[in-house]
């Protein structure tokens, strides 16, 4: 894979693939940490010389063409000022994607400036399964600059246009977000240190078992809390009542039970909850033994029993891996378990790795400095697929066959 010192980038257009998929509350950005860990690499572009163009998307936009999604949004505008306050610049944006406005922008830019496009899922065959479709929205970004910079480490795992197919079209690296993302993630897949202990949280094991079923190879110790617990708890025959559930996988989850015990994986699960009357910041609630919640209540955290139990669960770790928050903890009341685990996860003297937007989120709304943890990563999806072995499109393409 190439890095980006290997492309002669002084005085050419470069587009860079960055993953500027920030959390938004109408259009404030809650969290720009996505925007922070692109700057290097922006920042270094710029320095040499590069005209960057910047691609990327943000949300989900619906609509079957163009213009229903443009109308829909949400536009990059936000993230546009974001990161010209970063730069201490302003960013101009682009009306479109690859249109009229796009190849005006682009032709605008002297040596060292950084633009950005609209939000390049607002072309419906970026994401398209077919393709031809993407080969033409991807021929029609490619036109638009002499290089491609893939560093959109969070949208590796998508086969899209910009993220697969472009990085064909043109001379391209890796970024250095990408590259230190996939530094940190070989270390937790080829020689950890031992213990290596996993903590798995969010709201489905559907999402997830694939990359345990990859983890009982590698690592010691599972601990598995928050709304996907609720189902292994019913794997094994407990009462959850109203807590989230996905029934169609207990018999799944029932099969990894089975399957780590025989290889000898430690599957650490909550043993108290904290149950409340309804999904609300300010529910009722208490806590309850795993094995005999009520039927009427909805488990909202982990109780002070589980959390001193993944906290002595991650003391002796040396390599540690943290997907998904292990609670509520948006609702400050529910909060305490996925503080716990933050903490635990803090102390431990080795290489910690937190995955995913939402724990990512979590850290930092909960008031742990990055500092806390040895890399804080900019992919969910992206770092999970990483880890369960599968091949990255976006990475392949940069040349990358892991
Ligand atoms: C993410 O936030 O997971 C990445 O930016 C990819 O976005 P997506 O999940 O909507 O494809
Ligand atoms: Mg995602």
């Amino acid at each position: 894979m190439k890095s980006i010192t290997d492309l002669d980038v002084g005085g050419r257009l470069v587009l860079l693939r960055a993953d500027l998929n920030v959390p938004l509350d109408g259009t404030v950005i809650t969290d720009d940490g996505r925007i922070k860990a692109s700057l290097p690499t922006i920042g270094a572009l710029a320095a040499r010389g590069a005209r960057v163009l910047t691609c990327a998307h943000l949300g989900r936009p619906s609509g079957g063409d163009y213009p229903a999604r443009s109308a829909g949004g949400p536009s990059l505008r936000p993230v546009a000022e974001r990161l010209g306050e970063l730069l201490g610049r302003p960013v101009p944006l682009a009306a479109d994607v690859a249109g009229p406005d796009a190849a005006r922008l682009a032709g605008s830019l002297g040596d060292g400036d950084v633009a950005l496009l609209e939000n390049v899922r607002f072309e419906p065959a970026e994401t398209s399964k077919d393709d031809a479709r993407r080969a033409e929205v991807a021929g029609r970004l490619a036109s638009l600059a002499a290089l491609y910079v893939g560093d959109g480490f969070g949208a590796l795992h998508r086969k899209h246009a910009s993220v697969y197919d472009v990085p064909r079209l043109l001379p391209h690296a890796a970024g250095e977000l990408v590259q230190s993302e996939v530094d940190v993630l070989r270390r937790l897949t080829e020689n950890p240190e031992r213990p290596y202990v996993v903590v798995l949280g969010g709201a489905k094991p559907s999402d997830k078992l694939a990359v345990i079923d990859n983890l009982l190879d590698k690592a010691d110790r599972l601990i598995i809390g928050g709304g996907m617990s609720y189902t292994f708890l019913a794997a094994q025959g407990y009462e959850v009542g109203r807590s989230l559930l996905e029934p169609d996988q207990i018999g799944n989850v029932a099969g990894v039970l089975a399957d780590a015990a025989r290889r000898g994986v430690e599957i650490v699960l909550p043993v108290d909850l904290v149950g409340a009357t309804a999904f609300t910041p300010d529910a009722a609630h208490d806590v309850y033994p795993a094995d005999a919640f009520p039927a009427d209540r909805e488990s909202l955290d982990m109780g002070p029993r589980t959390r001193a139990l993944f906290a002595a669960k991650l003391a002796d770790a040396k390599t540690v891996f943290w997907n998904g928050p292990v609670g509520v903890f948006e609702f400050p009341a529910f909060a305490a378990g996925t503080r716990a685990v933050a903490k635990a996860i803090s102390g431990v003297a080795g290489l910690t790795v937190v995955g995913g937007g939402d724990s990512a989120a979590a850290v930092r709304q909960l008031d742990f400095p990055d500092s806390a943890f040895s890399h804080i990563s900019t992919g969910g999806g992206a770092s999970l697929e990483f880890l369960e072995g599968k091949t990255l499109p976006g990475l392949a393409a940069l040349g990358d066959d892991q």
